[in-house]
């Protein structure tokens, strides 16, 4: 796993602009009784980090792996935030300006997406009033040089919210060989955000499990990646021959998925963590 091949991952999903793009990457978070659409699920999850990260109409927001822009353009349009996403995957910035420019105007002049390595941030020091990371530090293996970065553009009293998948306990050798086939990451042990998190001189102020509430993603998520990778009507009359590969990966992808849901709540988990700088 490195940061071009993770990029390029990306940049390949991407390419399924039609369908996938502008949606959020990311786990949804369900209620007890698992009703409502993945979607739903994915927009209360990330109002839930929002609600951690503390800020208020006109604040600024750094999203670390920010994806399509989806979560933080939510931010920008629901609540009035200042957003700025960093990606590794120049399709995705793309993506993600192209639908910020598409937003009424005040919106679009709140949000803005950058093209670049979360363990290189091209801000200043003290430039951002609270930090996001959904699903994105489980692609970084330099989670120190990230997570100091971090802390160095937030401003004293910032917040930092990461939400993620954790390994609990060492992944068995064929899960782990999953993992880095399929989604290019491997989960980082449940105790290392707490940990570096400290070393980078954050304090940890909360903690959540959000196993259950998440878990019921893996099924909707194996069926929305079994409708992306149905052909489209062009690609049946062979009309557009170079998303044949991406969608044969989708597919893969959505098999795969059972074995992920089989592992949650065992050696995997979910969970948010809160700090402040
Ligand atoms: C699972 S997606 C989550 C996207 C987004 N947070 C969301 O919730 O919709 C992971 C994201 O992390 C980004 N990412 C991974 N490694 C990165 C790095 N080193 N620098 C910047 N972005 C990175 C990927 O490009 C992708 O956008």
């Amino acid at each position: 796993m490195t940061v071009d091949s993770v990029g390029q991952h990306y940049d390949r999903l991407a390419e399924l602009d039609q369908a996938a793009a502008g949606r959020a990457i990311h786990m949804g978070c369900w209620d007890e009784d698992g009703q409502g659409t993945l979607e739903q699920a994915m927009d209360r999850h990330t109002d839930l980090v929002l609600a951690r990260t503390g800020l208020r109409a006109g604040e600024r927001l750094l999203d670390v792996g920010c994806g399509y822009g989806q979560p933080a353009l939510r931010a920008a349009r629901e609540h009035g935030i200042h957003a700025t996403g960093i990606t590794n995957s120049a399709a995705q910035q793309e993506i993600a300006e192209r639908i910020a420019r598409q937003q009424p105007s005040d919106v679009a002049a709140r949000s803005r997406f950058d093209f670049g390595d979360a363990a290189r941030l091209p801000y200043p020091d003290a430039c951002f009033d609270a930090a996001w990371a959904i699903e994105s530090l489980l692609h970084m293996p330099d989670l120190g040089a990230v997570l100091a970065g971090i802390h160095r553009v937030l401003v004293p009293g910032g917040r930092l919210v990461i939400a993620d998948v954790v390994q609990y306990r060492t992944m068995p050798d064929e899960l782990r060989q999953l993992w880095r086939r399929l989604l290019v990451s491997e989960p980082h042990d449940a105790h290392a955000f707490t940990d570096m998190l400290e070393a980078a001189g954050f304090e940890v102020v909360g903690t959540e499990d959000l196993t259950a509430r998440t878990r019921h993603s893996w099924q909707a998520l194996a069926e929305s990646f079994q409708r992306f990778s149905a052909p489209l009507p062009t690609e049946r009359s062979g009309g557009d021959v170079e998303t044949g590969p991406v969608r044969e990966r989708l597919a893969q992808m959505a098999a795969a998925l059972p074995r992920l849901d089989a592992a949650f709540g065992d050696c995997l988990g979910y969970v948010l963590v809160e700090a402040g700088r």
